[in-house]
């Protein structure tokens, strides 16, 4: 497993060269990516074998420094903010999403992504469908109801005009919606991405949407 440069020659800012039969060093460095960068538990870093107590430090701070550039690599991707609206037979809710994206012109489809466990995901597999209600220019209204997600006895749209659609609830004021049948879905990480044909399609002219743009990709 390539990492970056061998630690020997850089002691401060360094790399590790992770053979892939090295059980051990490959344990570690695994210990190290799940803990964000940092070493679990109190005290110096576990190391095997001989003392290597400064090339385990560089190498976590090496794996710290690439972990942070990719958080704000990742963070310069922008994207727009949604109200994924889903329902089955007797349940209905929504979440508030925005790794979404288009990813094909004919038929017109969208990627979207929830994170593995989430009652939305349960109804988008169950129904096949679902529906995206853009966030306009102001987004503060749709974060402050939608943000904090709902348990499964919660009514998701109290206080807000919804219509029924075939899709999911449609969010009244949201500039555009996109009503969407799952062609896929594969699992990506700790997230599921559903590959879905875009079958119908509402703008409310005039209306902007919101951009969305991140500090951090290692969160939403
Ligand atoms: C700006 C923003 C974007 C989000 N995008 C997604 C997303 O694309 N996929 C996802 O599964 N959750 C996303 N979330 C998290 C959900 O909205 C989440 O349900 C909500 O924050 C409540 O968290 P909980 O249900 O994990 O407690 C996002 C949250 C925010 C604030």
């Amino acid at each position: 497993m390539l990492l970056g440069q061998e630690h020997d020659r850089m002691p401060v800012i360094a790399k590790v060269l992770v053979r892939d039969d090295d059980a051990v060093s490959l344990e570690v460095v695994r210990e190290i990516l799940q803990n964000d960068g940092r070493v679990a538990g109190p005290g110096p870093m576990r190391c095997h074998g001989r003392r290597q107590e400064n090339r385990c430090v560089t190498t976590e701070e090496s794996l710290r420094q690439e972990r942070s550039a990719v958080g704000e690599a990742l963070g310069r991707i922008a994207s727009g903010c949604f109200i994924l609206t889903v329902q089955d037979e007797r349940r209905s809710t929504g979440v508030l999403v925005s790794w979404v994206q288009q990813a094909a012109f004919e038929p017109p489809m969208v990627t979207v992504c929830l994170r593995s466990g989430r009652l939305a995901g349960e109804l988008v597999e169950a129904s096949g469908r679902f529906l995206l209600n853009v966030i306009g220019a102001d987004p503060k209204p749709m974060f402050k109801h939608f943000g904090k997600g709902f348990s499964l006895d919660q009514d998701a749209f109290a206080g807000l005009t919804i219509e029924p659609t075939s899709y999911g609830p449609l969010i009244s004021g949201c500039p555009a919606h996109l009503g969407c049948r799952v062609i896929q879905n594969v699992r990506a990480g700790d997230h599921d991405l559903y590959v879905a044909e875009v079958e119908a399609g509402r703008v409310d002219e005039g209306a902007q949407s919101y951009t969305h743009l991140r500090g951090n990709g290692f969160s939403y």
